[in-house]
């Protein structure tokens, strides 16, 4: 029998993917999974358990009042949970915690498979973690318990959800908890994490994609890539990916294998030291043309270091451009990320 997998995404960054019958109604899956999404009348009357969904097809219902949901509304995203029937995987945002929902992070662990490092510039971790670890959206993050050292440390998935092995793309920092601990890891140790988190990640693609990767905050634009890879799509993406220095830019390949397989991705690399000898050089504000602004019909995505975040959202002031929709995530190499 045909399910559809909704993934409910709470104010507080978590996710949980339910499965929901091909009849089913998003709050009773939801129920049926343990997860008390906002309610009252649960008849289409109150409006309480309106939430957005951000992606994905479904039937509003019937039986709803205009009170509850208006046409506006509904044009909008809006939906009444008590009344909306999926008809493909579903991105639900829903405007209350997951502690406030009666969920939460889910637990798991991952062996260490691969390590792959990047002269000084970063590392390329892969875990192989059991079939039923948690699915995810791709571009979040998860939260991985640094061994020996009672922290963790935040890192977006660069692998696609659902896969037996989950990858991350690891800035090297001198002296870093996680840096240090990868130095000396071995191929039989395991990590605990937790997620996923965050509400970065790829939405409906209805217009031209920007995508903006500084360093290491390429990694949830990989999986991203990959999502598309897979799935298909109709619009242009286009990606700029800078870094400081020549070493720093990794895994460039891998943009190069989505070229040939994402019909419409194209991407720029930009290297920020004035010695290099890198084509393009300076910021990725200063390769930002015309023609990938789309006169702001475009929906931006950044990852990068706080300055790189307030340059771009400078930029588009500057320039008198409103994208269509601006998502972005800060990453500091030793603090979690934060959207
Ligand atoms: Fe009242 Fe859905 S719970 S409208």
């Amino acid at each position: 029998m045909t399910s559809y997998r909704i993934a409910l995404n709470f104010e507080d960054g978590v996710t949980r993917f339910v499965e929901c019958g091909a009849n089913e109604k998003v709050l009773d899956a939801a129920f049926r999974n343990r997860i008390n999404l906002p309610m009252d009348c649960s008849d289409g009357v109150c409006g309480t358990c309106k939430c957005r969904a951000e992606s994905g097809t479904y039937d509003l219902g019937e039986d709803y009042i205009e009170d509850a949901l208006t046409e506006d509304e509904a044009e909008q995203g809006l939906v009444l949970t008590c009344q909306m029937i999926p008809k493909s995987d579903c991105v639900v945002a829903v405007p209350m915690s997951s502690a406030a929902c009666k969920t939460g992070l889910a637990k798991f662990s991952g062996k260490v498979s691969e390590i792959v490092r990047y002269s000084d510039a970063a590392y390329e971790l892969a875990l192989e973690v059991p079939a039923d670890a948690p699915a995810f959206l791709p571009g979040q993050y998860v939260n991985i318990d640094v061994p020996g050292g009672g922290q963790h440390r935040s890192y977006s998935f660069s692998s696609h959800s659902g896969e037996r092995r989950m990858s991350f793309l690891i800035k090297h920092v001198p002296g870093g908890l996680m840096s240090t601990w990868l130095a000396g890891a071995t191929l039989d140790g395991s990590l605990d994490m937790t997620g996923p988190l965050g509400s970065f990640y790829l939405r409906a693609v209805t217009k031209p994609i920007l995508m903006l990767a500084g360093g290491t905050g390429l990694a949830p634009f990989l999986s991203m890539l990959e999502s598309l890879a897979r799935s298909g799509v109709s619009q242009p993406v286009h990606m700029l990916y800078g870094v400081t220095r020549d070493q720093d830019l990794v895994m460039v390949e891998r943009l190069e294998e989505y070229a040939q397989r994402i019909p419409g991705f194209t991407y720029v690399t930009v290297v920020a030291d004035p010695a290099t000898a890198h084509p393009q050089k300076g910021y990725v504000t200063d390769h930002m043309l015309p023609e990938v602004l789309h006169d702001g019909g475009v929906d931006v995505y950044l990852c990068g270091p706080p300055p790189m975040v307030d340059a771009v959202q400078k930029y588009f002031k500057t320039a008198g451009i409103e994208p269509a929709s601006f998502h972005y995530e800060k990453f500091t190499p030793s603090q979690p990320a934060a959207a």
